[in-house]
């Protein structure tokens, strides 16, 4: 076609269609060397590595970057018709090649040229030396970059994140082509640009390379395959090297090879932890001291050894653990030792946020907790890492390597953002993505296994450089196996969830399961530890047959505040739980704890675990404090305070008259469920009525009192039903050799007055309740604790179902869900238990007008005037946040999400499901909203 004999002279009449928006490609039919229509990716680049004047390696290289590019030029739904047959020129516009505006605009959509844009473009250039003699204006390869820069800039958001990327092989690649002069003089000619664009033609000198180096038409077959090779190599490197931008575009199996898209992490100016009552000492330790959970499938060292599962060509990839990877998650960072200077403790927020001058007071809580050695933090991992040490095989006793896996602070510790500055907190909401974590851990696993290279660096980084290459092998089949089960055990979930049916409250129907992603957060806890309890633990005991107990995660709730908590009679959103220590130890063995369920091993292995009773028993003194009842005052761990001391800004002031308004409010509208504020004396002396200090609820358990909280049944509050439906409808079966009776046991231990159930099929609650009592009471005595501490530990509180609302209230039946008292709300949104609700403003608002899609995570700003996150409904999400959203891409609702109920719409009353109260103005909010902000 375009050998020197066959190449027709110019020809200005040749059309070149409008659609083809790229002056080179333009050039190259303008000129006759290749038609305007489909063009076979090998003629394509062929014709242009011999247009750059190359020759070898750097004509190859040419060539392969020119067919990645032409290959997606179409838009990613042409890629296997442009592979076969090629790229479609006059096809271009609204590709991917198409940066509609936020290119040079030189060429307008209908294909005429801007003179004003070409001036624009000389504005960006100096004068240089022509070689042939002469000078003239043009811009060299810095001058080019800040030219598209600009272009960038002036597009504005209309920029995709991408077009950097595509740039580079645009105006840079024109001037490696055309370019006239050598090294930092190399520039690309404006008029020759002008001569281009006007009448696509290429100076002599490149016309005549191209002329003189023949391009052989293609067969079918080398198409197939080229295009083939070249996709892959596009897209593998392009997909691997961006995994944020391209996982969530990539197909299925591929899009599982790829690390889950992260938000970007931004150093805060500044960080400061919140006075809660507790010291540093209090803090450190309880971010760091293990519960005994084995969260992570490998030892302690090996995490330390893993690699991000991302692939750099010139660098090696950062380490899993680094605290900015892992703080990209939502995680925050954390010193090695407290024992260290004052600079370092401030620069992680231990600073005395009163009195900026001074490090954090000194013990504030009494009496203190003597835990012996504190828990240090040698690796510098975020809050909420805990390394096990001392770990028994729970089949065998024998002690085996260093575990790393999450302790209650890694969920229940806040933070928010505002203009720059981190805020913390304890017992806050986190704002983690565990699936996302999971995922990751997962995926660097594999690629340690699989990416040529990384394993030697891991086993250099486990066993030493020196290690013998047997020691090496079997570290690599260690490994492996481990790899192996994940991705085993990822299939039997899928597999099982596929054919598994649940009862859809709202449908009255049975509908086949399927999860709800969890995302920044949210976590469904209580289906998670069914699953590992009584599905995943099982069969690592060697049980066959339990994935049949698995359930989807369809019931994700957001990380619940735990201050206050121990005093009240009953915790979770589904006030389903009383006896603390088995909350505690079930959540352990959710988070998992290595556990030995097996009937192979000696009896008194049976039900041995991992979990750490004595650190959970200190756990929970730390948290409660002495006794609040009657000195009316709240000790332990206490709700953080609205920090307006630390923003100066007039957006953290408190409106003294609104706080005064919005307590008279309270007192008429949320004081019948949520009960009198526990720290708002002014409020006591102005209703002494509703005071919770003289409320009834204060019930007698022992020696102490616990505030028995207002339980409204789910249905009435309108609320999401999932949660509350887990326990109240899951089953579970177990093997009989367990010989777990909940009736006999609980009954037994507790008077609990449980009729008969069967002890091999048995409601999940009751099962969960007996199975992890048998846990906790192995594990004092294998930690040798004398009965009357164990006694001691255990307390009065009973581990018993929830018998509902006492006395009766109203008739509401069951499931219920419990309104806490609020203080410290203003740090922990989104809200209700399914944090569907961004910010308090919309918890006052009448649901329906509620905004029904917005992103988490990623560092979002918090809004002290609506107080929680300022959304706009169906915004879209950055790289790498997740999105809640009440309904799936196909219209559906998504089990779980539901934002309707406490809504102030109406006069409640019967056929009124989910309206609490009358519609608020506006003022009225606000008001509300001031008055929640002191508690
Ligand atoms: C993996 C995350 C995670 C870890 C680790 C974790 N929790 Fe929780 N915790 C949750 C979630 C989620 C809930 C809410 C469960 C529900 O009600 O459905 C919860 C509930 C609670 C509650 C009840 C809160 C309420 O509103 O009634 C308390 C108290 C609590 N956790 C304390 C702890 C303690 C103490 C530890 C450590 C010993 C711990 N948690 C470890 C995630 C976690
Ligand atoms: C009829 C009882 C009732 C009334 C009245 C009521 N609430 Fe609630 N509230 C609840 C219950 C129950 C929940 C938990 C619902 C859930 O999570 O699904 C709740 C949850 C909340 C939450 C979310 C807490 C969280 O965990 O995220 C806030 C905030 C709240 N209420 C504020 C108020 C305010 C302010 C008022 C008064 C203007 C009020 N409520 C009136 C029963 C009530």
């Amino acid at each position: 076609m375009n050998d020197p004999v066959s190449k027709p002279p110019f020809d200005p009449s040749i059309q070149v269609s409008p659609n083809n928006p790229c002056p080179f490609l333009r050039g190259l039919v303008g000129e006759g060397f290749v038609d305007g229509g489909t063009v076979p990716l090998r003629t394509l680049s062929q014709t242009i590595a011999n247009a750059s004047g190359e020759t070898g390696l750097k004509k190859s290289s040419a060539r392969v970057q020119v067919r990645g590019v032409a290959l997606i030029a179409n838009g990613a739904c042409h890629i296997l018709q442009s592979m076969f047959w090629g790229a479609q020129l006059n096809r271009l516009r609204g590709g991917p090649l198409d940066k509609l505006g936020a290119g040079s605009r030189i060429l307008g959509v209908d294909g005429t040229v801007s003179e004003d844009q070409i001036a624009r473009l000389a504005g960006f250039g100096s004068t240089y030396a022509d070689p042939a003699g002469g000078s003239e204006t043009g811009l060299n390869a810095s001058q080019i970059q800040t030219f598209m820069n600009d272009n960038l800039k002036r597009a504005g958001n209309q920029a995709r994140w991408y077009y950097s990327l595509l740039m580079k092989f645009e105006w840079p690649i024109l001037l490696r082509i055309m370019g006239k002069g050598q090294g930092d003089d190399r520039y690309l000619s404006v008029a020759e640009v002008r001569t281009l664009f006007n009448e696509r033609k290429f100076p002599e000198r490149v016309t005549r390379r191209m002329v003189s180096q023949p391009v052989r038409p293609p067969s079918l077959i080398l198409r197939a395959v080229g295009g083939l090779v070249a996709a892959l190599l596009v897209f593998g490197i392009v997909a691997l090297r961006f995994p944020d931008q391209f996982q969530p575009m990539l197909p299925g199996i591929l899009g599982n090879l790829v690390a889950p898209p992260l938000p970007r992490h931004v150093e805060p100016r500044a960080a400061y932890w919140l006075e809660q009552n507790w010291a540093l000492e209090d803090r450190h330790w309880f971010h760091h001291a293990s519960q005994g959970t084995a969260t992570f499938p490998v030892p302690y060292s090996w995490f330390m050894a893993l690699e991000q599962p991302r692939l750099h060509f010139f660098a090696k990839p950062g380490m899993l653990h680094d605290s900015d990877h892992l703080q990209r998650f939502g995680f925050i960072p954390s010193p090695q030792t407290i024992n260290t200077d004052e600079a370092t403790l401030r620069r992680f927020g231990y600073a005395n946020v009163y009195d900026k001058t001074r490090p954090v007071p000194g013990r504030l809580w009494d009496p203190p907790v003597n835990w012996g050695k504190q828990a240090e933090n040698v690796d510098g991992l975020p809050v909420g890492f805990a390394r096990m040490t001392g770990v028994p095989d729970p089949a065998t006793g024998k002690i085996g390597e260093d575990r790393i896996g999450l302790t209650c602070a890694a969920c229940h510790t806040g933070q928010i953002h505002y203009k720059g500055i981190d805020i913390r907190f304890d017992g806050g909401p986190a704002m983690t993505d565990l699936r996302k974590l999971e995922v990751t851990t997962g995926l660097s696993i594999a690629y340690t296994l699989y990416v040529p290279g990384r394993f030697k660096r891991f086993a250099d980084r486990v066993l030493g450089p020196s290690a013998s290459d047997a020691d090496r092998d079997a570290l690599k089949q260690k490994l492996s196996a481990i790899g192996t089960f994940l991705v085993d055990w990822e299939k039997t979930y899928a597999k099982t969830i596929e054919g598994k049916t649940r009862f859809n409250e709202k449908t009255r129907r049975d509908e086949p399961q399927q999860d709800t992603e969890e995302g920044y957060g949210r976590l469904d806890a209580l289906n998670r530890i069914g699953n590992q309890v009584f599905s995943q633990d099982m069969t690592l005991s060697g049980l066959s047959g339990f994935e049949k107990n698995l359930h989807a995660r369809d019931a994700p709730v957001s990380f619940p505040p735990i201050w206050t908590v121990p005093w009240l009679k009953y915790a979770q959103y589904d006030a389903s739980i009383e006896q603390p220590l088995i909350r505690n130890a079930g959540e352990a063995l959710g988070v998992t704890a290595l556990l030995n369920l097996s009937d192979a091993t000696p009896k008194d292995a049976l039900f041995r675990s991992s979990i750490d009773i004595k650190n959970l028993n200190w756990i929970e003194d730390l948290l409660k404090g002495s006794a609040p009842y009657p000195k009316k005052q709240l000790s332990g761990l206490t709700s953080p305070k609205w920090p307006s001391d630390i923003f100066g800004d007039d957006a953290w002031k408190i409106d003294g008259d609104r706080v005064k308004r919005g307590r008279k409010l309270y007192a008429d509208i949320c004081v019948e469920c949520h009960l009198g504020p526990v720290n708002d004396p002014v409020f006591d002396i102005e209703f002494p009525q509703q005071s919770i200090w003289s409320s009834d609820r204060w019930q007698s358990i022992g020696d102490d009192k616990f505030l028995n909280e207002v339980q409204k049944s789910a249905r009435g509050m309108g609320t999401d039903s999932s949660q509350a439906s887990v326990l109240a409808t899951r089953t579970v079966q177990v093997p009989g050799f367990l010989k777990l009776d909940p009736t006999q046991n609980l009954n037994g231990w507790w008077n609990c007055n449980l009729p008969d159930v069967s002890s091999t099929d048995m409601p999940y609650a009751l099962g969960l309740m007996v199975l992890v009592d048998i846990v906790s009471r192995k594990a004092m005595d294998d930690a040798k604790i004398d009965p009357k501490v164990q006694n001691i530990w255990w307390g009065a509180r009973k581990n018993c179902p929830n018998p509902g609302p006492q006395p009766a209230e109203k008739n509401e039946p069951g499931p219920w869900y419990r309104a806490r008292p609020l203080n410290g709300v203003w740090a922990t949104a989104p809200y209700l238990h399914n944090g569907s609700v961004p910010s308090l403003y919309w918890m006052l608002s009448p649901a329906a007008e509620r905004p029904k899609s917005f992103c988490m995570g990623g560092g979002r700003d918090y809004d002290p005037k609506q107080v929680g996150f300022a959304v706009t409904d169906g915004e879209s999400c950055k790289t790498g946040q997740s999105r809640f959203s009440t309904r799936a891409a196909d219209g559906t609702d998504l089990v779980g999400n539901s934002n309707a109920g406490h809504s102030f719409d109406g006069t409640p009353g019967p056929g009124k499901d989910g309206t609490i109260g009358r519609v608020l103005r506006e003022q009225e909010r606000y008001d509300l909203i001031e008055y929640l902000k002191t508690l």
